[in-house]
């Protein structure tokens, strides 16, 4: 997407033909700095520390990861152990597993030598890939937008949306974004309520970022708000990304979602998940038992950082010291309350049969 006039996506390979290079959004939205990464334990703190998030990016970024493993050392022990320090950088999004599961595949039966050129090319498909995906995710999204903007008669169609699930989150386009960037676009009006996704903020500090770069009308509320808005007529649908969903539609995503689906339900406003088939675990049919929920650090919920009127940025206490915190990244949606995913072949119901339908080739036996 666009950067003051320049198209980025969020990785890409340097000039030299190998190193990766990314976005650091650490530093977003108050520095925009390009990191390079030229080792495997690069592309593993890249993810663990959250320089690069989001479920399919973090996928894209795992299997460059792979590839700078081969350029190092191609040996099958290599490769097992590359593929065990990036498994293990973050647990709830799947993508990083099967985008580890895709490269090691196409490794296993080439020679040594031929081992960094296959990760590469394969790395290139899975970002190319998410592309085209959430373009298509994009397309299938537009629709409902613009169903609902024919009823509003030239109104903006209000969005909620809830911690960055946009390009920053993916390769390009975002997922639930997506529809929202077409139908901005296309010329119809949408303005976005952006939550702002304590702790880390990933609304405030990034969706507000892209939409603004972007120019999509956008207004950032604290978390709580979802619900108020939506008790007076103030949002038209909830549109949310995906970092794990069962095969019978159970979405696990960022913590605090589930909270926006309960309103979403008792207003009668439409809850849709935006999601890449990578995103779905076809081995797991109950979010709520099989979901793993990361657990990150409590300094992340103790302090907050932002920029002072100075211009610096700084970081400051938020809770006395010596208090206990606790800080859960991920909650789970129980299908029920999902109005409908959103995916690159069409907007299906939450439910096994209909997952399935859509994606049978991914069908695993129970
Ligand atoms: O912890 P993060 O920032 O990696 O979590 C990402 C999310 O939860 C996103 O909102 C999302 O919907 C999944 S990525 C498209």
């Amino acid at each position: 997407m666009n950067v003051d006039g320049k198209r980025w996506r969020t990785i890409w390979l340097g000039d030299d033909g190998w190193s990766v290079e990314i976005i650091d959004q650490t530093r977003l939205p108050h520095a925009f700095t390009v990191v390079r990464l030229t080792t495997l334990e690069d592309a593993a703190r890249a993810i663990r520390d959250m320089q690069v998030r989001g479920a399919p990016l973090i996928g894209a970024t795992a299997a460059y990861g792979l590839a700078l493993a081969m350029r190092a050392d191609a040996s099958d022990a290599h490769l097992k152990e590359a593929y065990a320090v990036l498994a293990l950088t973050r647990p709830t999004a799947v993508n990083l597993r099967w985008a580890l599961d895709r490269v090691r595949g196409v490794l296993a039966s080439r020679p040594a030598h031929a081992r960094a050129e296959t990760a590469y090319a394969e790395a290139a498909r899975i970002a190319d890939e998410d592309v085209a995906t959430n373009e298509a995710i994009g397309k299938f999204g537009f629709d409902l937008i613009r169903d609902v903007a024919r009823l509003r008669a030239g109104m903006p169609v209000h969005i909620l949306t809830h911690c960055n699930a946009g390009w920053l989150a993916t390769v390009d386009w975002g997922t639930a974004t997506a529809p929202i960037y077409m139908a901005h676009d296309a010329g119809i009006p949408v303005h976005v309520w952006v939550d702002e996704t304590r702790p880390r903020n990933q609304g405030a500090a990034l969706t507000a970022w892209e939409l603004g770069h972007h120019g999509v009308p956008h207004t950032v509320i604290v978390d709580n708000a979802g619900g108020h808005l939506m008790q007076r007529g103030l949002v038209d649908m909830v549109i949310v990304g995906s970092d794990r969903t069962t095969a019978t539609g159970d979405v696990g995503n960022k913590i605090g979602t589930y909270l926006k689906a309960l309103a979403a339900h008792d207003n009668g406003v439409p809850f849709y998940v935006a999601l890449p088939s990578s995103t779905i675990d076809f081995s797991i049919s109950d979010g709520l038992k099989q979901i793993p929920i990361e657990e990150r650090g409590g300094d992340e919920v103790a302090w907050i950082s932002g920029a002072t009127e100075q211009g610096d940025v700084a970081r400051v206490r938020l809770v006395p010291e010596g208090t206990y915190v606790a800080n859960y990244a991920f909650d789970v949606t129980p299908a029920r309350l999902v109005s409908r995913l959103i995916t690159e072949r069409g907007v299906i119901p939450a439910t096994r049969e209909a997952i399935a339908r859509a994606f049978p080739e991914r069908v695993v036996a129970s």
